[in-house]
């Protein structure tokens, strides 16, 4: 059996079937030892820096909540309150983190490509929580093990991606992590300014079924799952751009009535009014849940880089 002891996870693309398999099945055993313990032992003497130079709630705050719950220690680097104010620089800040021998850093940053960068110059392993518009690998992974608990299964599914694709970093790498599952279908549902990037488009060719439309009622019957995206107002260059498409997509309960079919509803979160507040009580709207399972596989994930 493989496992990620002491890697970096910086893409959706390092995790191969297998792993997601193992981890998806470690994450059931953590949620009933910590269901039934509260505090495990596994990381106790271990740290976890968490370095976000982005916001972040629930990236941020379910790592931090995976490793207490592991039984390790966490310490958060706040941007707003450290000499970055004072003109350090990112890598600098990352050197001095790293040499006070975290066993793992969780690093956020607006940067594409950002976590790749600092790889090499920090000893400990590295997990990216968002780089930039690129992408968002333990997003990914709650995504599809929240697919998996759902559905018993991720083969075969066929996803509905809607919303900004274009500067959304979870669109690509959920893309990424479903070709590692067999049969699946995705359809991309944007409106042309913000439809899903060539270079991704690129790297899961031949790897999964893809189709780019403009509307999710032309495609609603066929779908098992609709993931909802927010726009990335910080990324549009032209607000004006973001003034005319925000709004473009929204999913009401009125809607969903009409699609009753789409059996799953999911979102990353945060909502800036994507999905209205009347959907959450149907029985098909997972966005608390799945970042409720972020905290459990992402727990498995650290216990398996930490090698404990
Ligand atoms: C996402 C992100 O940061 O990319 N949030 C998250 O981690 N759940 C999605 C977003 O910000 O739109």
């Amino acid at each position: 059996m493989g496992s990620l002891r002491g890697r970096d996870v910086l893409s959706a693309f390092d995790f191969n079937r297998e792993d997601l398999f193992r981890l998806f099945d470690l994450a059931e055993r953590l949620r009933g030892e910590i269901s039934s313990r509260g505090i495990l032992d596994y990381a106790r003497g271990r740290v976890m820096v968490t370095a976000f130079f982005e916001p972040s709630t629930r990236t941020k705050i379910s790592f931090q909540f995976a490793m207490a719950r592991l039984g390790g220690e966490v310490v958060d680097f706040i941007e707003e309150a450290s000499s970055i104010r004072k003109g350090e620089t990112e890598e600098d800040t990352m050197r001095i983190l790293d040499g006070y021998s975290p066993d793992v850093i969780v690093v956020r940053h607006s940067r594409p490509f950002f976590p790749h960068s600092v790889k090499d110059i920090v000893k400990a392993p590295i997990i990216n929580g968002g780089d930039g518009t690129n992408e968002h690998p333990t997003q990914a992974l709650l995504d599809v093990y929240t697919i998996w608990r759902e559905f018993g299964r991720v083969d075969g599914i066929c996803i509905g991606i809607l919303g900004d694709l274009k500067y959304g970093r979870t669109a690509p790498s959920l893309s990424y992590i479903l070709t590692r599952f067999n049969d699946v279908t995705i359809y991309y549902i944007a409106p042309r300014q913000l439809q899903v990037r060539e270079e991704v488009l690129k790297k899961i060719e031949g790897r999964v079924r893809y189709h780019l439309v403009e509307s999710v009622e032309e495609i609603a019957s066929k779908l098992d799952v609709l993931y909802v995206t927010r726009l990335q107002k910080e990324r549009f260059e032209d607000p004006q751009e973001y003034e005319r498409l925000k709004g473009s997509y929204i999913i009401t309960r009125n809607m969903l009535e009409k699609h009753r079919k789409i059996p799953m509803i999911m979102h990353p979160l945060p909502r800036v009014g994507e999905i209205t507040t009347d959907v959450d009580t149907l029985p098909q709207a997972k966005y608390f849940e799945q970042a409720k399972n972020g905290m459990y596989v992402r727990a498995a994930l650290l216990k398996e880089v930490l090698g404990v």
